[in-house]
């Protein structure tokens, strides 16, 4: 099966990587655009835009694509599903109108509403007086969020009353939704939905602030693990009756079937599980814990989501293994940006058989790999147990040389014993 995958990050590497391994062909793979690390292992396409519907559409047809595995969010909201369906290709990732459930916090909140899914109460504003209102009746910590895509910078969760306006005031012609805080466990778990059922993966933990014991500010993620010990007995069967299944069924209610990646962002509440946000696409880091567990062919369930062809009897299989992954990223990420700077030790790094880097950020100049971006790589390990995987990870990520780089020595310390 031909299969093309759309984005330039991490995440895309790990999705590449496991097709690999789990039984797809190098030969059968495009990646467009891609980066200097996916390139080692697929034929990427460096100049097709990835976020232009009619070109990626054209491409996938001159290329007889059976199958287009869109990765990051920018070519949903732009509308490359629709285009690529229209020509008949099957697509992993929802229509633009599906998308709006990542999109757009208050229409994820209707939906949600509307299922019946557990989720924070919030207020929509769309003035700042409403959003102090808003913030008097919830109380600290306040919870303030962009009602659209900000580049992962549209959450702030403080104490401190005129942070929490500033952030107000900066997002507030996107309108602002003002949530109650949630205490409790951060988990995510991932759904492939074919737009009428959902299949559940594995459940990972992100880390999104930028440095240890949770501090500083929050960033797109600066590692992951998986699976998660401490979920009790059927957490995942929960999530599915509870929050995917039912969303699922909404969407087609509304006409907007959810083809793709329903990513639920959850909080483990003493009061039970609350969704705090849904996203449209595979997670950044976690799909490269979640996807380096994976042991059955990647590529026929995403056809078969793309196809509409999940059904009860459809399973995934993970490994026994657990799987860490830790974030190297650039002087001054997530708050200002570095020159593009040269990497070493690429190859030490990865020469332990337990580790994998995914490249989030790198560009090729001769012989170099230079780091162009805010997360640059993602060094994966894999082992029996935490302590060995973290050890492996931390390992090769120290001899990985990187001017000015930063990384947390804390991913998945809590559960390594
Ligand atoms: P979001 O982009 O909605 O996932 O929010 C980014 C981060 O803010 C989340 O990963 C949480 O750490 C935090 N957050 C969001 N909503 C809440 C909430 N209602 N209560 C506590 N923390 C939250
Ligand atoms: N890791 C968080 C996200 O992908 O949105």
């Amino acid at each position: 099966m031909k299969i093309l995958v759309l984005g330039a990050g991490a995440r895309e590497h790990a999705i590449v990587k496991a097709l690999l391994r789990t039984g797809t062909s190098k030969d059968d793979l495009i990646v467009a655009p891609g980066n200097a690390g996916i390139a080692l292992d697929a034929h990427c396409e460096p100049k097709l835009n990835p976020n232009a519907p009619l070109d990626v559409a054209k491409f996938a047809l001159e290329h007889r694509i059976e199958l287009t595995i869109i990765g990051p969010e920018a070519p949903l909201v732009a509308g490359v599903s629709d285009a690529l369906r229209s020509e008949g290709i099957a697509v992993f990732g929802p229509s633009q109108a599906a998308a709006a459930l990542e999109g757009s916090k208050s229409f994820a909140k209707e939906v949600m509403a509307a299922a019946g899914v557990p989720t924070g109460m919030a207020r929509e504003c769309s003035t700042i007086e409403e959003v102090e209102d808003a913030m008097d009746e919830f109380g600290t910590p306040y919870v303030i969020k962009a009602d659209g895509l900000a580049a992962g910078k549209g959450v702030i969760v403080t104490n401190d009353r005129d942070a929490a306006i500033e952030h107000a005031k900066k997002f507030i012609d996107l309108g602002i939704l003002v949530e109650e805080f949630l205490a409790g466990q951060e988990v995510s778990l991932f759904f492939v939905a074919d737009g009428k059922t959902v299949v559940p993966l594995s459940p990972a933990q992100d880390f999104k602030r930028a440095y240890d014991n949770d501090e500083g500010p929050n960033t797109g993620g600066m590692g992951a693990y998986s699976p998660l010990p401490w979920l009790p007995e059927g957490f995942v069967e929960e999530v599915q009756e509870l929050v995917a299944q039912p969303t699922i069924d909404e969407m087609a209610n509304l006409g907007t079937p959810f083809i793709g990646l329903l990513y639920c962002g959850l909080i483990v509440t003493e009061r039970g599980i609350r969704v705090i946000e849904f996203n449209a696409r595979f997670g950044d880091p976690e799909t490269q814990v979640v996807l380096r567990r994976m042991t059955s062919p990647l590529a026929s369930l995403l056809y078969k989501a793309a196809t509409g062809q999940l059904n009860g009897a459809t399973t995934t299989d993970f490994s026994h293994d657990v799987a860490i992954t830790v974030v190297l990223a650039s002087e001054g990420y997530p708050d200002t940006s570095a020159p593009n700077r040269p990497i070493t030790g690429l190859a030490e790094a990865e020469s332990d058989d337990h580790i994998e880097i995914c490249h989030a950020a790198t560009a090729a100049s001769g012989d170099e790999i230079l780091a162009t971006g805010g997360r640059v790589l993602s060094v994966v390990a894999i082992d029996h147990t935490f302590a060995h995987a973290r050890h492996h990870a931390y390992e090769a990520i120290e001899k990985i040389i990187l001017e000015g780089s930063h990384y947390r020595k804390d991913i998945a310390a809590k559960v390594a014993g």
